[in-house]
């Protein structure tokens, strides 16, 4: 039978995936320098009172809101501040899932939605599954990374729907300068385009210019449509929990909540446990994130302490997020390269090319890492670099 063109042709696993499978069949132990789930990073977890949220007796009752349990908007509002109100957001159990209800209110088969590039390798799928197009643009680095306005200018067409963007960016660490801001905003009002803003990182700022973004909420009255998307995932380092969310701002923003809502009434996906316990998780979200900010820091020290003897590598600043991108000669391509360290060196990293990085001479680490991890891999993988 012939299944929907919108999937992918076939659905084997890339060259380094199934290295990685026969090494671990092997019994080869690999370090993973690449691992991005919180929950398997030995992070200490206030167990009880996550449990114990996720069992009081309102966990027993059914009563559906297509927008979201009022008491859970209202504690993620007050987490986000900048005069949000629990009326501006809807609940979805994923950013993922934020993603599509997002694609399908702003567009017919055939749009396409622009996505500053290097970034999230998701969007090409999350796009596609909903009927769409993303359009990668390149972004370039100077010193750190830009988006390159004139660029997405030059690439919106008659299709084009809206601009996505992460903010700061997976894997870059790239948060929007105020300037990109204005100058993305305007960009959209004029073209009659939505903007959407994926801020999961937000709280992780590492090394943050002066002249950052630090939230697209900032802007009380943008001249577009806002979409911001955000989720337990990275703000409480719990995306076993499934609870992500749209706050929704500018021009209609009373009609795009509506449709929205409409939208997730057909499959009202955000369970009643996680809706209930969402105030309660929220409150010890900051206890989670100092873990995790206290690794990101630690494991960027070690790195630089590694590379400081080395000649040929060097790293990106790490604006904000849980990835680094490491630099080195490209004697060979990115993805020749990871195999390699996997294959000799017994350490999984990724190519840059996973995310679309330009050209080769980039690896990707994810600062999450176990600190002893972390240090084995630099050891491990550096002579083979
Ligand atoms: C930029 C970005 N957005 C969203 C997500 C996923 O969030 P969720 O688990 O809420 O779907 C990730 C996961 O790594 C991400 O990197």
């Amino acid at each position: 039978m012939r299944l929907s063109s919108r999937l992918p042709h076939g659905f084997e696993p890339n060259a380094l995936t199934a290295a990685l499978a026969r090494l671990r069949r092997e019994g080869r132990a690999v370090l993973d320098l690449t691992g991005s789930n919180p929950t398997r990073c030995g992070f200490v977890y206030p167990e009880a009172e996550i449990c114990g949220a996720l069992s009081g007796p309102t966990v027993l009752s059914y009563d559906p809101d297509p927008q979201g349990a009022r008491s859970a908007r209202e504690a993620i509002a007050a987490y986000h501040g900048h005069n949000l109100r629990a009326d501006d957001l809807l609940l979805t159990a994923s950013t993922s899932e934020g993603y599509g209800l997002l694609f399908k209110l702003l567009g017919d088969p055939g749009d396409e939605v622009l996505v500053p590039s290097p970034s999230y390798p998701l969007f090409d799928w999350l796009a596609r599954l909903e009927g769409l197009h993303a359009t990668p643009v390149p972004s370039y680095f100077h010193d750190r990374w830009h988006l390159d306005l004139g660029a997405l200018e030059a690439a919106v067409g008659p299709r084009t729907r809206a601009i996505v963007v992460v903010n700061p960016n997976n894997p870059t660490g790239h948060f929007l300068s105020t300037t990109e801001w204005t100058g993305l905003t305007s960009l959209c009002a004029k073209s009659g385009l939505a903007l959407i803003v994926d801020e999961v990182f937000a709280d992780y700022a590492l090394e943050p210019p002066a002249d950052r973004l630090p939230t697209a909420l900032l802007d009380l009255e943008p001249p577009c449509p806002v979409f911001l998307l955000s989720g337990l995932s990275k703000v409480a380092a719990l995306p076993q929990l499934k609870l992500g969310w749209i706050a929704v701002r500018g021009p209609e923003a009373a009609e795009h909540r509506e449709a929205l809502a409409f939208l997730a009434d057909q499959y009202l996906s955000v369970s009643a446990p996680v809706q209930a316990a969402a105030p309660t998780l929220l409150a010890l979200a900051p206890g989670i994130r100092e873990q995790v900010l206290t690794r990101l820091r630690a494991n960027l020290a070690t790195l630089d302490a590694a590379l400081a003897a080395q000649l040929r590598l060097s790293r990106l600043p790490v604006e904000g997020g849980w990835s680094v991108l490491l630099r080195r000669a490209a004697v060979d391509g990115d993805e020749v390269c990871a195999l390699r360290l996997l294959e000799q060196g017994s350490t999984l990293v990724h190519p840059g090319s996973f995310f679309d990085l330009p050209g080769d001479g980039h690896l990707v680490l994810s600062l999450l890492t176990p600190e002893e991890t972390f240090q084995d891999g630099l050891v491990r993988t550096f002579p083979y670099l």
